[in-house]
């Protein structure tokens, strides 16, 4: 198969010299890239700013802004089987970069944010992509139902959820443990190294696309 993995955080630009990002390690959607490129399929990785290596065999497609990851996702979709949302991509984004360095003056600072493009959300209408589609979901509160709504409003055929308020695991960790849900029941993949993880959800991934192959 041929899959798009969005995986990072993104960095979105205040001035020259300062941005707004979040926790996101990359480290679960490289940990699918690797594990989906080691399952002999073609990856293309489109990630936000990491400290991590590039799988090999994995081509790889850097970007900083969630408008960038929206532009390549929407450039490379297309031609793909599956696609796999792993990226923490901002909401918000300031309304506008200073080209200046912002200079401190007044006691506070208001800092108005704009909405970024939902990603995940423009792939089956706007972009028209209708190959096997995996989302993630942090959340910090009603795991299941949260991720439940998620599949449903973004139509995926698979969330992968995990609770970031846990300690030790999720955000830059290099274990997780994930609730996959799909559209008639959910499972959970107890507490494990991301590495580990990855393949047995590249398992299920593979058995969704062959049953939109053969539906
Ligand atoms: O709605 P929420 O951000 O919690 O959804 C998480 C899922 O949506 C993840 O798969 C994430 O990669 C994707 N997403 C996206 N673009 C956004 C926000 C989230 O692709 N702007």
């Amino acid at each position: 198969m041929k899959l798009l993995v969005t995986a990072g955080p993104t960095r979105e630009p205040l001035d020259p010299v300062r941005y707004l990002t979040n926790r996101s390690s990359g480290k679960m959607g490289y940990a699918m890239a690797d594990a989906l490129a080691r399952a002999g399929h073609s990856v293309l990785l489109v990630s936000g700013p990491t400290r991590l290596e590039v799988p090999d065999g994995v081509d790889f497609l850097p970007v900083e802004t969630a408008a960038e990851m929206f532009d390549a996702v929407r450039r490379h979709i297309g031609r793909m089987d599956a696609a796999v949302f792993a990226a923490a991509v901002a909401d918000y984004r300031p309304a506008a970069a200073a080209s200046q360095k912002i200079k401190k003056t007044g006691e506070t600072l208001v800092l108005e944010l704009v909405r970024n493009p939902d990603i995940l959300g423009s792939v089956r209408d706007e972009f028209g992509f209708n190959g096997t589609l995996v989302g993630f979901a942090a959340e910090t509160e009603n795991l299941e139902a949260n991720a439940r709504d998620k599949l449903q409003r973004k139509g995926c055929d698979l969330v992968v959820a995990n609770d970031v308020s846990k300690p030790g695991i999720g955000f830059d960790s290099d274990r997780n443990e994930v609730l996959l849900v799909f559209p008639a029941h959910s499972e959970v993949l107890p507490e494990d190294e991301k590495h580990h993880l990855a393949p047995r959800i590249v398992r299920e991934i593979e058995r969704l696309a062959a049953e939109r192959a053969s539906a």
